[in-house]
């Protein structure tokens, strides 16, 4: 099978997970009827500090059903301009939620500057929308906003009567890396997304957390947006596999990422970032030609993207074996140039 860089989004149910999947109870979840469905729902919003939950398509329906249960029409988030709920979400909120973004220029830690937010946010004035939450993300970019950050975020959104969000696609990458309890990163927020189909591997689904009432409301927009599914069971049986089997875990993808990145700090053409979780950044000098080395790596069985950082992902289908032998494959490749 050929070792898969790209995303920890690539990462395929095994046997255990698909046994599950094959013997989950169901039943039609529109109505309120698929017992596993229900189970996740309530289980995991425990799990994660929460009074309610619900089962989501993707990472992208859960953050738009939050900023649509947030913010009206006219209203506004603030957010990174890194933040995948602005850049990589095909500008939903904006299209179908009618909420504007204000994005704000990521520091290099991945945080928001908490002058440069209170800057953005709007005078009660007929001429702005009307800024209302805040969204934060939790890793990203692999990076992990500490426990205190999120605390003075609490703090800010508190100060301007802003609801708070977080995008924690991969927190528990964050909890893991943090060696704290998933509970302490979702703390301080109002709502919390997080995905199920990536380090965790489960092969659909994310979970969005917050209040009964708030859950309540994302219920209406997860409708009107067509995710409301029938015998989803089959697939929340895999997002209680992946939330009992595969938090633990992801320490591994962390160390097999440190490993990627001390091999590949020895190519002299090579720059590699800090790395905290399972997302290893590195920017390739320009003599060396990336296709080139796409293809010859894909020749090896390691498919990887080209990148200005290149990124390569770590996770539950990649070994210390594999990462070895990609270090290896790369020796090679440059030998031969
Ligand atoms: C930080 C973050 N948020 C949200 C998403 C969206 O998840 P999905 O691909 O399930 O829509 C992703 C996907 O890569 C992500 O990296």
């Amino acid at each position: 099978m050929a070792v898969d860089f790209r995303s920890d989004t690539v990462t395929k149910p095994n046997l255990a997970m698909r046994k599950w999947m094959l013997n989950a109870p169901v039943g039609d979840d529109v109505y309120g009827d698929d017992p596993t469905v229900n189970a996740l729902e309530v289980r995991a919003a425990a799990q994660h500090g929460f009074d309610a939950g619900l089962f989501c398509s993707s990472g992208t329906q859960a953050n738009l059903i939050a900023l649509m249960t947030h913010c009206q029409r006219g209203d506004e988030y603030l957010c990174g301009q890194q933040a995948h709920n602005y850049k990589f979400e095909a500008g939903g909120a904006a299209v179908l939620g009618s909420i504007q973004p204000q994005p704000i220029e990521n520091e290099k830690d991945g945080t928001l500057c908490f002058n440069k937010l209170a800057a953005a946010i709007k005078p009660d004035d007929s001429h702005f929308a009307r800024t209302r939450l805040l969204s934060l993300e939790n890793t990203i970019n692999g990076k992990v906003l500490s426990l205190s950050y999120m605390r003075q975020a609490r703090l800010f959104a508190d100060q301007h009567r802003l609801a708070l969000h977080l995008d924690g696609a991969r927190a528990h990458n964050a909890a893991v890396a943090l060696g704290v309890d998933i509970k302490e990163v979702c703390a301080p927020f109002d709502s919390v997304s997080i995905c199920l189909s990536k380090g965790l591997g489960a092969p659909v689904g994310s979970l969005l957390f917050g209040s009964k009432t708030f859950i309540q409301q994302a219920r209406r927009w997860r409708k009107m947006l067509g995710g409301g599914m029938r015998q989803a069971g089959i697939l929340a049986a895999a997002g209680h596999y992946a939330l009992q089997h595969n938090i633990a875990r992801l320490a591994e993808d962390h160390a097999n990422a440190q490993r990627l990145a001390d091999g590949l700090a020895n190519f002299p053409n090579c720059h590699v970032s800090p790395v905290n979780t399972n997302l290893v950044f590195v920017r390739w000098e320009d003599t060396v030609y990336q296709s080139a080395m796409v293809r010859a790596m894909a020749e090896k069985g390691f498919i990887i993207n080209a990148g200005k950082p290149m990124r390569l992902v770590t996770h539950l289908n990649i070994t210390s074996d594999d990462i070895d032998r990609f270090l290896a494959e790369l020796d090679n490749f440059f030998a031969k140039k």
